[in-house]
C-alpha cells in the first residue's frame, strides 16, 4: 500500500504537547508513537540534554521510529506495551512527562490486512501487536456465547449483543469465522442497518478490538506505572477516543487527587494523600480540527500534574 495512505494526522497536537509543559532539558515518554506526530513536536522543544523515550506495541510503528530517530542520541525506542513502561530501565531516572494518544492509528485502520476494519475483507486479526496474544478470530472461536455477548455489550454498548453472539456461535459451528467481511456481513444480516450513516458492525468491531488488545487493562496499568515514574511537577497528557477510556483516565486522576470518596448515601471515605492534580478541564478538538480530521471527533484530552 502506498506510504501516503498510511499517514496518521496527529490529534490535538498543540494542546497535548502544551499539556506536557516541555522543558528543554527534561525527560519525556511517548507511549503511543504511532507515526510520530506528537513525538516530533516534543522533540522540537528539547535541547541537546533532553531525552525522549518512545514506545509502541505495533512493530510497524516501531520500525518507523527506528528509521527516523535511531541516529538521534536524545531518543530511545522500545517495542512494548506502555503498561510495562516502569520495567524499562530508561524510565528509572524519572520522567517529566508521559503522553498517551490512545487507540489505533490511521495506518492500522487503513491497512486492510491488519483486520481492524469492516470496510475491507481481510483476516480477522485486530491485534496492535500481531506477534502476541489471540486474534479476534481466535477469540470468536474459543469464547462461549455469553462471553462474546458481554464483550460486545460492555466494550461496544451494542444493544443487540446477545443476538449477534448467538448468531456467531451458530455460524461458527459450520465453519470458523476468520474474515472481517464474514463478521461484518453476519452482523448486518442479524441486526440490519439501524443507525443512519453508521455501519451496523461499528460497535462490535470496536468491542472486539478493545478485548483483543486488553486496552482498558493496559491503560490502567500504564497510568499507574506512569505515576510511579513521574517526577514531582511531571505531567500526564492523555488523549482518549471513547467513553470507557476517558472514564478510566478521569477516575484515575480523581482517585489520586485526594478528593473525598464515597457515595452520596454512604459515609465519606477518608481520601488518600493527593499525588496528582488535574490541570484544567477536559479539552476537545476545535471545530476546525474536527472538520479537517473526522477521526479526531471523539477525542478527549486530560492533563494532570504530579504533586510532591
Ligand atoms: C492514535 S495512535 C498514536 C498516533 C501518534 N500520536 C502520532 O501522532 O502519530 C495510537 C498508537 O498507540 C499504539 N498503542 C495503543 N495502545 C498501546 C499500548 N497499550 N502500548 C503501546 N502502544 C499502544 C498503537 O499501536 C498506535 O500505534
Amino acid at each position: 500500500m502506498a506510504e501516503q495512505v498510511l499517514r496518521h494526522i496527529p490529534v490535538m497536537l498543540g494542546e497535548a504537547v502544551e499539556g506536557l509543559a516541555v522543558r528543554a532539558g527534561g525527560r519525556y515518554l511517548d507511549g503511543t508513537f504511532g507515526r510520530g506526530g506528537h513525538a516530533r513536536a516534543v522533540l522540537s522543544r528539547l535541547g541537546p540534554d533532553g531525552r525522549l523515550l518512545l514506545m509502541d506495541r505495533d512493530p510497524a510503528a516501531i520500525a518507523t521510529a527506528r528509521a527516523e530517530f535511531a541516529a538521534d542520541a536524545r531518543v530511545s525506542i522500545r517495542h512494548a506495551n506502555f503498561s510495562s513502561l516502569a520495567e524499562w530501565d530508561e524510565t528509572a531516572a524519572g520522567l517529566d512527562g508521559v503522553l498517551l494518544d490512545l487507540g489505533v492509528s490511521s495506518p492500522q485502520l487503513d491497512e486492510a490486512a491488519r483486520g481492524f476494519s469492516f470496510m475491507a475483507d481481510a483476516p480477522l486479526d485486530m491485534r496492535m501487536d500481531p506477534t502476541q496474544g489471540e486474534s479476534a478470530a481466535d477469540f470468536l472461536a474459543r469464547a462461549d456465547e455469553r462471553e462474546i455477548a458481554d464483550v460486545l455489550w460492555v466494550y461496544g454498548e451494542e444493544r443487540f449483543s446477545r443476538k449477534i453472539a448467538r448468531a456467531i456461535v451458530e455460524d461458527r459451528a459450520g465453519h470458523p469465522l476468520t474474515r472481517t467481511g464474514e463478521l461484518a456481513g453476519l452482523i448486518e444480516r442479524v441486526i440490519g442497518r439501524r443507525e443512519p450513516g453508521k455501519h451496523p458492525a461499528t460497535r462490535s468491531f470496536q468491542a472486539l478490538r478493545i478485548q483483543v488488545n486488553g486496552e482498558l487493562d493496559s491503560l490502567r496499568q500504564g497510568l499507574a506505572s506512569a505515576l510511579e515514574r513521574l517526577n514531582v511537577g511531571g505531567r500526564l497528557s492523555i488523549i482518549s477516543f471513547h467513553s470507557l477510556e476517558d472514564r478510566a483516565v478521569k477516575l484515575f486522576i480523581r482517585d489520586h487527587s485526594g478528593r473525598v470518596q464515597g457515595s452520596r448515601r454512604g459515609p465519606p471515605i477518608a481520601a488518600a494523600p493527593a499525588r496528582l492534580a488535574a490541570v484544567g478541564k477536559a479539552q476537545f478538538p476545535s471545530e476546525a480540527e474536527q472538520a479537517a480530521n473526522p477521526r479526531s471527533r471523539s477525542a478527549v484530552l486530560r492533563v494532570a500534574e504530579k504533586l510532591s
